[in-house]
């Protein structure tokens, strides 16, 4: 076990990454603000993410007092916008509770919406310095081939199992570099696919690569067939190239981000498009389908442009120029969508 987390800590000095943005001016702030980032999304596309956000909000203050707009649109394209609104409410909590300073301790922070008991732990851990395990996916995957834990990672027992290994793992010195080091080694070395074993520091004891088990460890799940959601988009446009965009009720996926005015059938936007427009509308053209992917389900979009006389303001709605549409909280395939209008 000691050999573990020293080989971790000495090989971290010579191969583990040390200038990722939320290293440098390192705060709890800034440390949280990455943390989330990171939940779902890679570090090469969080890099410049972050760095947007810290510069346009630098600390939690400015943060409870940001207003959610603004916070949507500086995650614009991140997705699982959950994880922004979730920001936006701790910061408040945390100005409100603990008189602005990011709590230090698991229970706290956990409390907090969108913490988790791993992302408590490495708040605490590379924020705080503070001895605490984590357990994301690299983590998971680094402990099941090590230990050659088999069988599926997610029953009860098994993280259980697991939390209990990560926890004795940890060194009583260098917390921050040993909880870095463990995640980067997930990240570069201990890879999914085609794992790098020949520059693992921790290849002598891994029970995978002894019994030939890397590929077959962790086992995979099966993957989830998921629904597909068909909608259709109503774009109106004005006589200036301009588009009307709604914004979308607080709960939901793509809560309190704009989009378009959304239905299930093109019958369905029709009703609307007369009803809202009346004998404005000069003529409606199909653009390209646009496909995502969320976690629970794909979804299919046709969005229909519709060339309007005149641009009427609207409740929730905004007029935005197709091309000046970056300040606002848009999300990846409304932006898409966007991109294949051009002018009148
Ligand atoms: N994934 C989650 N947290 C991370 C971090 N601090 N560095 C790199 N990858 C991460």
């Amino acid at each position: 076990m000691k050999e573990f987390n020293t080989r971790l800590i000495r090989w971290h000095e010579t191969s583990g990454r040390k200038d990722l943005p939320w290293q440098k001016r390192k705060t709890p702030y800034r440390v949280w603000i990455s943390e989330i980032m990171l939940q779902q999304t890679q570090v090469s596309t969080a890099v410049p993410y972050f760095e947007r956000f810290v510069k346009e909000i630098p600390d939690v203050k400015s943060l409870s007092e940001a207003s959610l707009d603004l916070v949507l649109s500086l995650w614009s394209g991140l997705g699982y916008y959950a994880r922004a609104r979730n920001l936006h409410k701790s910061a408040k909590i945390i100005c409100l509770d603990h008189g602005g300073k990011i709590p230090s301790t698991a229970d706290e922070l956990m409390a907090l919406p969108g913490i988790g008991r791993s992302t408590a732990g490495a708040i605490l851990a590379l924020g705080f310095n503070k001895k605490a395990p984590i357990l994301d996916g690299n983590v998971k995957r680094v402990l099941a081939r090590h230990f050659k834990i088999e069988g599926k990672l997610e029953t009860s027992s098994k993280i259980k199992e697991l939390w209990q290994i990560s926890e004795g793992l940890l060194p009583d010195n260098k917390i921050e570099v040993y909880t870095q080091a463990i995640m980067d080694l997930g990240a570069t070395v201990c890879i999914k696919s085609n794992p790098v074993c020949n520059l693992c520091p921790l290849n002598q004891d891994c029970l995978a690569l002894k019994e030939g088990l890397v590929t077959a460890l962790p086992s995979k799940n099966k993957p989830k067939s998921k629904p597909t959601k068909k909608v259709v988009w109503l774009l109106p446009q004005g006589p200036s190239g301009e588009v009307l965009l709604e914004k979308r009720k607080p709960q939901g996926i793509w809560g309190g981000l704009w989009s378009f005015i959304e239905a299930e059938k093109k019958k369905e936007l029709e009703l609307e498009l007369t009803k809202r427009f009346k004998t404005d509308c000069l003529n409606i053209k199909k653009l390209n389908k646009v496909k995502h992917s969320f976690s629970h389900y794909n979804l299919e979009a046709i969005p229909y442009l519709a060339k309007l006389k005149s641009n009427k303001k609207y409740k929730n709605s905004v007029w935005v120029d197709y091309k000046n549409v970056g300040s606002l909280g848009l999300p990846a395939p409304i932006k898409k969508t966007i991109n294949q209008i051009t002018r009148p």
